[in-house]
């Protein structure tokens, strides 16, 4: 059984009504139940905080025991250094993602702090940046 930990930072508690033409109509938690239902071998928490040191205490708990972290970092993702030394503080590889594509959007979501501490990044797939991101911790 693999244990994967989905963090996902600011914001991202409003998926499925939050600015849709970007992010979907889904929310999350109806999201999470397919996703877990799809990876039975796969032991998936889910955490949402917005506060970005709730976030770090999320990471620390769980970077040495999880086999993987998903991380949506939300707007800390292009800002934050705390983050960033959270990541590489652990143990565990953590996969950073996004629903949107960063890259086709306004150029300070372009710069990512914490891509150079990650295993890899996923984005602009919508929701399904997080099963992919599953699947390469399940390949491992
Ligand atoms: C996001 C992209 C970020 O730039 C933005 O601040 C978010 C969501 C995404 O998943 O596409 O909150 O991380």
């Amino acid at each position: 059984m693999k244990k994967i930990q989905i963090i996902n930072g600011p914001n991202l508690n409003l998926l499925g009504k939050r600015e849709p033409t970007v992010y979907g109509n889904t929310s999350f938690e109806g999201y999470l139940n397919e996703l877990r239902a799809a990876y039975p071998t796969c032991e998936i928490a889910y955490y949402q905080s917005n506060i970005e040191g709730e976030m770090i205490n999320k990471i620390h708990e769980t970077g040495f025991s999880f086999d993987g972290i998903i991380l949506n970092a939300g707007a800390y993702t292009h800002t934050s250094i705390a983050l960033r030394d959270a990541i590489k503080a652990i143990d565990t590889p953590v996969v950073e993602v996004h629903i949107s594509n960063v890259h086709a959007r306004e150029p300070f979501r372009h710069v990512s702090m914490l891509s150079a501490v990650c295993k890899g990044v996923i984005l602009g797939f919508g929701l399904d940046s997080y099963r992919l991101a599953v699947e390469a911790f399940v390949k491992e």
